[in-house]
């Protein structure tokens, strides 16, 4: 299935989509805290896939940068974004590629977006194009064949997405960006905070499924461009 150039929201619940922001808080603390170790002042930064903006909010308030663009193609979400936004230099697109942006960055992030895009090495070659020669893009995913989880994950979030999801391995990622130019290094996101237990969880059946996720199946990519 073709995915439509904008949607309205990417979850087909609209307070869900609403809910998301706060229950992604903790991993976008812990993707700032492991991969900014400079100060951000001078610096440019894309979200890819950024929905009503949070990340790009809490990462300017714990390191303030130069300037940010947002991308998703969720409007309303990103209608939500630019409302969220306050006095932060962001700005929030409707966009599908980060190449309509029109403008370079010294970063550039993504959280759990790898998976709802079908061309791998299209994506690559897409930050390529606006990442400065030396900048880093990072990339949460625990969404990928290699996850425990990840079976029974694709049926529930396909009840919910909007977009079609695709089953990529950590090696198909690791080949896309590779061979776009990038180098490529990985780790586990190993969040240090405690989360929430549901239990009779449909995404967690057991605690040690929970445990599990966010010390290992859960990663982070990192990829420097190199040429
Ligand atoms: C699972 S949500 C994660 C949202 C956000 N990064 C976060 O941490 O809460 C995935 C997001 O990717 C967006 N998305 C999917 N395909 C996209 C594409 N081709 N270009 C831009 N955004 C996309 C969806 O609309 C959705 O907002």
């Amino acid at each position: 299935m073709a995915q439509p150039s904008t949607i309205a929201t990417w979850n087909r619940n609209p307070a869900e989509e609403e809910a998301m922001g706060a229950a992604h808080a903790p991993i976008w603390r812990r993707m700032i805290d492991v991969s900014v170790g400079h100060d951000l002042h001078d610096s440019t930064i894309l979200d890819y896939g950024c929905n009503q903006g949070g990340f790009l909010r809490m990462l300017y308030d714990r390191h303030p940068f130069k300037g940010a663009v947002g991308i998703d193609i969720a409007r309303e979400s990103v209608a939500r974004a630019e409302l969220l936004k306050g006095h932060r230099p962001i700005e929030y697109k409707v966009a599908d590629s980060a190449a309509s942006v029109g403008r370079t960055f010294d970063f550039a992030y993504s959280h759990e977006v790898i998976y709802l895009l079908y061309d791998l090495a299209g994506h690559a070659n897409d930050i390529k194009a606006v990442l400065r020669p030396g900048g880093t893009y990072i990339a949460a995913m625990g969404c990928h064949t290699d996850s425990a989880v990840w079976p029974r994950w694709r049926k529930l979030i396909a009840e919910t997405s909007s977009i079609p999801i695709y089953d990529h391995s950590l090696e198909a990622v690791a080949e896309a960006f590779s061979g776009a130019g990038f180098t490529v290094a990985v780790r586990p996101l190993d969040l240090d905070a405690f989360m929430p237990v549901t239990l009779g969880s449909a995404y967690f059946p057991k605690v040690v499924d929970q445990l599990r996720y966010y010390s290992q199946d859960k990663v982070l990519f990192r990829f420097v461009r190199t040429a």
